[in-house]
């Protein structure tokens, strides 16, 4: 069974195919093909996310997109079995665009239709990778919009043990990075800003950080940056860096203690780190080197589909579809999702 997976909730559009073997009910199913364009570029003039763009150039993308990834994986469209899409969380117009893409295609195929949760392809991302984790595994979902700790049974069984009250770690990243200057999206570039910083020269908060708390929250750190830059000497380049190098460790340091403190609660051995936060070299270092002393085994995805990408949303389709956690419907009368808890799933 050949699904098409598309993604298109915020500024990345994504199509990908993924193989599922019927017959075989435990094999994993295979991705053949993805494609991704990413709006980043059109975006950075403005500092951020415009949606009506977003939507626009959304529209633009998918179907060469999709010539290509059936161009890789040798099929046409007529071998597509199943159209998955993303149903939300996201911005309302954005999702619109592949929410109607797919179910026109599903009703000129004449094939079923499956509307995927954004945060269910993060979370079973990693089983896009050679060396996939095995259920049950705590998950830590870090992306520019959420910030959630939780407890994965199984496919479609998720309990939430913590979230951020505020900004996500993410937006943490992306807003500091702004106020020194860096561009959109912030976190890849102040991640590299803070290679040559102490990450000690100074003191930020780590909000929450006390007893057995699982929720998070970043909004503080934001002023205490701010703060802390309006004392920069102007042109202090080492500064610049040091105040990188600072708040990327207080945000490191914050998901990894909180990581750990739901490791030990549930008593689970495995963590699963999601979301484009997760692609934060000094996240996964630190990470590595904490699990590793109590004998837990952190699984990543791949680099590639750690940030927004159809091969997540073919994915979760398939693995909702393979243990019957849902069915694909010849139902073309989309809705799309932008406000939609995990856990509602
Ligand atoms: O999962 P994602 O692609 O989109 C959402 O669903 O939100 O995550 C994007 C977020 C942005 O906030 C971006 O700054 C952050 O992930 N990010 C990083 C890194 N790469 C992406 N943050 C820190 N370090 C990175 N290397
Ligand atoms: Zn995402």
């Amino acid at each position: 069974m050949l699904i098409l997976g598309i993604e298109s909730s915020c500024d990345e559009t994504g199509v990908a195919l993924v193989e599922l073997n019927t017959a075989g009910s435990a094999q994993r199913p295979v991705l053949r093909g993805h494609a991704l364009f990413s709006q980043i570029e059109m975006h950075q003039a403005y500092g951020g996310v415009v949606p009506e763009l977003a939507s626009r150039d959304h529209i633009r993308r998918v179907m060469p997109l999709l010539r290509d990834t059936l161009a890789q994986a040798g099929c046409t469209q007529a071998d597509i079995d199943v159209v998955a899409f993303t149903r939300g969380p996201g911005l309302a117009g954005a999702l619109l665009v592949g929410a109607g893409f797919a179910c026109a295609l599903g009703l000129a195929l004449d094939r079923p239709v499956l509307g995927v949760h954004h945060l269910e392809g993060h979370l079973l991302s990693p089983f896009l990778s050679a060396d996939p984790p095995e259920f049950p595994f705590v998950a830590l979902l870090v992306s520019g919009g959420h910030t959630q700790l939780m407890e994965v049974t199984t496919v479609g069984e998720y309990t939430l043990l913590g979230e951020t009250i505020d900004d996500a770690a993410g937006e943490a990243f992306d807003k500091t990075a702004k106020m020194l200057g860096l561009g959109y999206p912030g976190g890849p570039a102040l991640a590299r800003l803070a290679e040559s910083g102490n990450p000690k020269a100074y003191k930020l908060p780590r909000p929450l950080l006390r007893g057995e708390e699982l929720d998070f929250s970043f909004a503080g750190l934001k002023t205490a940056v701010w703060t802390q830059l309006g004392r920069l000497p102007e042109g202090d380049v080492q500064a610049r860096a040091d105040l990188a190098a600072s708040t990327q460790a207080a945000i490191v340091e914050v998901l990894v203690a909180k990581s750990l403190i739901a490791l030990k609660q549930t008593g689970l051995k495995r963590l699963v780190v999601a979301g484009g936060v997760g692609a934060n070299r000094q996240l996964r270092a630190d990470l590595n080197q904490q699990c590793a002393r109590r004998g837990i085994r952190v699984h990543y995805p791949e680099l590639d589909f750690c940030t927004d990408n159809g091969a997540m949303i073919a994915m979760a389709a398939a693995m909702r579809l393979q243990t019957g956690r849902a069915e694909a419907r010849r139902e073309y009368d989309f809705n799309v999702r932008p406000r939609w808890p995990l856990d509602d799933l």
